[in-house]
C-alpha cells in the first residue's frame, strides 16, 4: 500500500505511523504531511528518515490510502478533493463526516462491511470507539436498551498541545510557578473539568452527544437511549468510562463475562479483591480495551449491568481503528472477517418486550380457544 498521513506530527498522526510499523503493514511508500511550520523537518520512521511535506491535494497523487488527522474543517475542505483527484481511499479521523448518512462510520470488528464500495470512511470519536468495543458483544447477546456513561478523559484527547499543557503545568507546580492554561478552560493539574468540546442547546456538550449519535449509528440502533457526561482528568493517555447498561433480555455477570471472553479486542481485567481493575496507566499503549468492575446493576436489577472500561484513545480510539479499516478494505473480502452480529433485532425496551410477550400469550390462548370451540 502507498500511504499518506496528513497531520503526521500530531497525537493521532504519529500514532498511525507507529501502528503501521507495529502491525507490520506492507507499506510500499509513506508520505508524511503537516503544516508549513513543520515542513522540511524529518521523522525517524520504520522506513527510515522521511521529510515532512506541506499538504496539497496534488502531493497525494499516487497514494492508495490517505489518513486525515488534522481537524474537521480541514477534512471538509480536502477529503472529497483528494478522492476526486487521486482515487485514494480517505480515512478521516475528524468528526466532519461521521454523521453524514452517505459516509460509513466504521469499527471493523462491528460494522466493517458498511465500508464496502466507499472511498471516504469516517473513524469514530475516540470515547465512542472504546466503549463500543466492550458494549457490542454484550449488545449482540442481551440487547442494550439504554446506557448511561460518565467518562474520565486524558489530556491527549485534546491533541499534542493538550498533553504538553498538562506536562508544563506539572513542571510549573514543581517549580512553584503559576499554572498556565490555553487548551483547557482551567488548569487541568489537580483538577477535573466537566467540559469537553462546546456546549449545545440541550445542556450536553458536543463530545457527550457524539457518544450518543455515533454509538447509535455504528450499532444500527437509532432508538437506543444514551446519556453521557464527559469529563477531562489529569491523565496523559487512555480514557476511562463508567457505564451503566439496561438490557432488553435478562442479563447476568457470568453472561457478560462469557460474551466478553470470546470478543476480539477486549481484555477482562476484573479481580477487585486483588486490586485488579482497568486503569489508564495499564491500558496505555495497549490495543485491546480493558473491562472490569462488572456487577449486576442495583438500579436495573436482572436487566442491568455496571462496568468500567479503559482504553487507549489514541490507539483503539483513533490510530489502530483507522489502520484496521485500511487493512479490512485492502483484504476486500467483506464476508471473510464477518463481524459478530446481534442474534436478533433489539429495538424493543424491556417493558415493551414484556407487553409483547404477554400479548403473544393472550393471542395464543384465544386462538387455541377458538380452535377447541370449533372442534
Ligand atoms: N487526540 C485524540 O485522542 C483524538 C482521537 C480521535 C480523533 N481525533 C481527531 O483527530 C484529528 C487530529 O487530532 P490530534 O489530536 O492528532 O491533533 P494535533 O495533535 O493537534 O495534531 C494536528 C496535526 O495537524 C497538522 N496540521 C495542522 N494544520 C495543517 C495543515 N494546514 N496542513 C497539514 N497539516 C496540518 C499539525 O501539523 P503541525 O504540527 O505542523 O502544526 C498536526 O500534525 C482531529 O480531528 C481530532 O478531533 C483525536
Amino acid at each position: 500500500m502507498r500511504i499518506g498521513v496528513v497531520g503526521a506530527t500530531g497525537a493521532v498522526g504519529e500514532e498511525i505511523v507507529h501502528v503501521l510499523r507495529d502491525r507490520k503493514v506492507i507499506v510500499d511508500e509513506l508520505r508524511l504531511f503537516a503544516s508549513e511550520k513543520s515542513a522540511g523537518k524529518t521523522r525517524d520512521t520504520f522506513l527510515g528518515d522521511i521529510t515532512l511535506q506541506t499538504f496539497s491535494v496534488e502531493a497525494c497523487k499516487g497514494l492508495d490510502v490517505v489518513f486525515l488527522a488534522v481537524s474537521g474543517s480541514f477534512s471538509l475542505t480536502y477529503a472529497h478533493a483528494i478522492i476526486e483527484a487521486t482515487g485514494a481511499v480517505v480515512i478521516d479521523n475528524s468528526s466532519a463526516f461521521r454523521m453524514d448518512p452517505n459516509v460509513p462510520l466504521v469499527i471493523p470488528e462491528i460494522n466493517g462491511h458498511t465500508a464496502q464500495g466507499h472511498k471516504l470512511i469516517a473513524n469514530p470519536n475516540c470515547t465512542t470507539a472504546i466503549a463500543a468495543m466492550a458494549l457490542w458483544p454484550i449488545h449482540c447477546r442481551f440487547g442494550i436498551a439504554s446506557l448511561i456513561m460518565s467518562t474520565y478523559q486524558a489530556a491527549s484527547g485534546s491533541g499534542a498541545e493538550g498533553m504538553s499543557e498538562l506536562q508544563q503545568q506539572t513542571n510549573s507546580y514543581v517549580n512553584k510557578e503559576q499554572l498556565q492554561n490555553k487548551v483547557f478552560a482551567y488548569p487541568l493539574l489537580f483538577n477535573v473539568i466537566p467540559h469537553i468540546d462546546v456546549f449545545l442547546e440541550n445542556g450536553y456538550t458536543k463530545e457527550e452527544m457524539k457518544v450518543a449519535w455515533e454509538t447509535r449509528k455504528i450499532f444500527g440502533c437509532p432508538n437506543m437511549d444514551i446519556s453521557c457526561t464527559a469529563v477531562r482528568i489529569p491523565t496523559l493517555r487512555a480514557h476511562a468510562e463508567a457505564i451503566t447498561l439496561e438490557t432488553v433480555l435478562p442479563v447476568t455477570c457470568n453472561g457478560v463475562y462469557s460474551s466478553l471472553e470470546s470478543a476480539i479486542g477486549v481484555d477482562i481485567v476484573d479481580d477487585p479483591e486483588n486490586r485488579i481493575y482497568p486503569m489508564p496507566l495499564n491500558a496505555s499503549a495497549k490495543e485491546n480495551v480493558e473491562v472490569g468492575r462488572i456487577r449486576q446493576s442495583l438500579v436495573f436489577g436482572d436487566h442491568g449491568i455496571d462496568l468500567f472500561v479503559c482504553g487507549d484513545q489514541l490507539l483503539r480510539g483513533a490510530a489502530l481503528n483507522a489502520v484496521l479499516i485500511a487493512e479490512f478494505m485492502e483484504i476486500g473480502d467483506y464476508s471473510r472477517n464477518a463481524p459478530l452480529a446481534p442474534t436478533r433485532v433489539f429495538n424493543l425496551r424491556p417493558k415493551e418486550m414484556k407487553i409483547l410477550l404477554f400479548s403473544s400469550i393472550v393471542s395464543a390462548i384465544l386462538v387455541a380457544g377458538v380452535f377447541i370451540t370449533k372442534k
